[in-house]
This record gives structure tokens, C-alpha cells and sequence, in this order.
């Protein structure tokens, strides 16, 4: 039993994360200011988890939340690539400023480890597939600049301080609680909620640009070896399902199971989009013993009945 802090604990992945490690028998404390999270997700475990409400940005208040803690699972984070292009001071204050303060406050408290919820999109339009984590960095927006910092910061501190830090670098994530309303939300939610409704989703672009989706559940599991394995320290992982959808099949495959026939309407591309996204999982096979529990299709039913 340990005790563990999840930044960004009241939002879609810090939830389910709270849930597992909670059952696991830790106790858990979350830190969410509910910009983006929301309380609602945290209803059914509030009387388990002790919450923190504030702000990343907040020295003090990130010292707090680190105070007595073994495991960070830092989740917390201002997601969304056209977000960050429209705002980008707001992402890397968040993401970046934010990352830093989690890390000193661990290295100064005495965390044993901290868990670092990267992204894809690190990688922008590398010319092969799959990703694999030695690929060089060309991020496409300020998003993934900041997600890029975040990396670079844990595993310095590794080097400097011997903080022992993992960086996750998770593949599109989707499932149940994922927000569908804000106009930054992804785009599972989104096609599903419209699909739901009898709304005409909006495709961007060709709708050929390929994603490699991974499920919630993956993504906790992932999470749980990050803090337990013993050869993880200081590495950079990508965490994701190794299976390859075009928007374009992602989108007949949620009519065919929603079982609607709605056509979809095309748009201009997004800009900052990347391209294909598929990454190679063998890393984390290997070091931490990582396998995608839950394939893509059966992610995408449960995902759908939790939305119906
Ligand atoms: C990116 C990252 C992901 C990160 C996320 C955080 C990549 C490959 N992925 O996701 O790791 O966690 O940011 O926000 O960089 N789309 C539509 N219609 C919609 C909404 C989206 O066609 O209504 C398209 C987008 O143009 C994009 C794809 O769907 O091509 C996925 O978009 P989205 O769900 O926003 O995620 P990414 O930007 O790929």
C-alpha cells in the first residue's frame, strides 16, 4: 500500500486511475483546480480520496499535495492541440510551468516516483511507422512542445537528482467519461454523442489521417507497472493499442455499432493535425511487461454503452 497523488485526478484518465488504485488498497490523494476535470467524476469515491482543489501553477499548493506522498501519477494537464494554438501561453503554463513544479516539490519531499502522462504527439509527422521512442521530436503545436518540456524535465531530474521519473507517452486514449462537450473534446466522444443524438459529425479533412487509439483501460494498467517496474526509471514508453484506424473506418465502425447510417460532414484539415499515428509497444513490453488488455473494438462497445 502506498500513498499516491494523482494530478488531474477529476479528469477522464485521472478518474479511472483513482478507481483502480484505490481498489488496489492505496490511498489516494487527488490535486484538479476542475478546469477541465470535474467533481462529478469523483462522486462515487469522494468519501475514499482526499482532494486537494487548486492549482498546478501554485508552488505552495503543489508542495502540499506532494507532502507525504510515495507515487505521483501526474495526469493533470490543459489537453487539446487546437487549444494550445489558440492559447499556447495557457498549455505550456499549465503543462509545462506546472510539470517543473511537480517535479522540484517531488525531488524536495522525497517522492519515490513520478509517473508523467506524455502524448503522441512528441513525434509530429515522423516518416515511419510505427513510432518507436528513439525517433527524434518535431511537435506541430504548442501542445506538444509542452509535452516535450514535460519529458525533458522528468528525465533530467532522473539524471540530476535521481528522481526516479517515467514519461508515458499515451496514443489518443479514449472511454467512458471522456468529456464529448467542450469544444476542445476528442473526437470518440464527439462521433459518438452526435451519432447518439441523430447530429452529423464533422470529419476535418479526408478523414485518412490514422490514429492509433488506445483504450482507458490500457492506459491505467500501463500507469500501475510505470510505478511498480524496476527498470523504468528515467524511460520514456509509449503506451497505446498498436492497431492503426483511419478516421474514415473509425467512423463506420462506431455507425455500424451504434447502428445508424448518418453521413458525416467533411471539413477543411485542422491545423497543427498529425498526419498517421501508430506506435510500436515493444518497449514497454519489454521493460515493464505492458500488454494492451482490451483491444480497439471492444473498447469502442464499452465506450458506446457508457454514453447510451
Ligand atoms: C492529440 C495527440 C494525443 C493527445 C491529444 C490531447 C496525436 C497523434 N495525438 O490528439 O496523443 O492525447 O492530442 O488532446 O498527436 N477530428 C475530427 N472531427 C472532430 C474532432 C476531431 O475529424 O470533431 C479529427 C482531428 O482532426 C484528428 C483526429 O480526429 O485528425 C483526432 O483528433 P483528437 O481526438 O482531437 O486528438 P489528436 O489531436 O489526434
Amino acid at each position: 500500500m502506498s500513498n499516491c497523488l494523482v494530478t488531474g485526478g477529476g479528469g477522464f484518465i485521472g478518474s479511472h486511475l483513482v478507481r483502480n488504485l484505490l481498489s488496489a488498497g492505496h490511498n489516494v490523494r487527488v490535486l484538479d483546480n476542475f478546469s477541465t476535470g470535474k467533481r462529478e467524476n469523483l462522486i462515487q469515491v469522494m468519501d475514499h480520496i482526499e482532494l486537494i482543489e487548486g492549482d498546478l501553477r501554485n508552488m505552495e499548493t503543489v508542495r502540499e499535495a506532494v507532502k507525504g506522498i510515495e507515487l505521483i501519477f501526474h495526469q493533470a494537464a490543459l489537453p487539446s492541440v487546437p487549444r494550445s494554438i489558440a492559447d499556447p501561453l495557457s498549455s505550456q503554463a499549465v503543462n509545462e510551468v506546472g510539470t517543473l513544479n511537480i517535479l522540484l516539490a517531488a525531488r524536495d519531499m522525497g517522492a519515490k516516483r513520478v509517473v508523467f502522462a506524455s502524448s503522441s504527439s512528441v513525434y509530429g509527422n515522423t516518416p515511419t511507422l510505427p513510432k518507436t521512442e528513439e525517433m527524434p521530436y518535431t511537435p506541430l503545436s504548442p501542445y506538444a512542445v509542452s509535452k516535450v518540456a514535460g519529458e525533458l524535465y522528468s528525465k533530467n531530474f532522473y539524471q540530476l537528482y535521481g528522481l526516479e521519473t517515467v514519461s508515458l507517452r499515451y496514443f489518443n486514449v479514449f472511454g467512458s467519461r471522456q468529456d464529448p462537450a467542450s469544444q476542445y473534446a476528442a473526437v470518440i466522444p464527439i462521433f459518438i454523442t452526435k451519432l447518439l443524438t441523430g447530429q452529423r459529425p464533422t470529419i476535418f479533412g479526408d478523414g485518412e489521417q490514422s490514429r492509433d487509439f488506445t483504450y482507458i483501460r490500457n492506459v491505467v494498467e500501463a500507469n500501475v507497472l510505470a510505478a511498480a517496474s524496476p527498470n523504468v526509471a528515467g524511460e520514456i514508453l509509449n503506451i497505446a493499442t498498436n492497431q492503426r484506424i483511419t478516421l474514415n473506418q473509425l467512423y463506420e465502425q462506431l455507425c455500424r455499432l451504434i447502428n445508424v447510417d448518418t453521413e458525416p460532414v467533411y471539413v477543411p484539415p485542422r491545423e497543427g493535425d498529425v498526419r498517421h499515428s501508430l506506435a510500436s509497444i515493444s518497449k514497454a513490453k519489454e521493460l515493464m511487461d505492458y500488454r494492451p488488455s482490451v483491444t480497439l473494438e471492444v473498447g469502442l462497445e464499452r465506450t458506446i454503452k457508457s454514453f447510451q
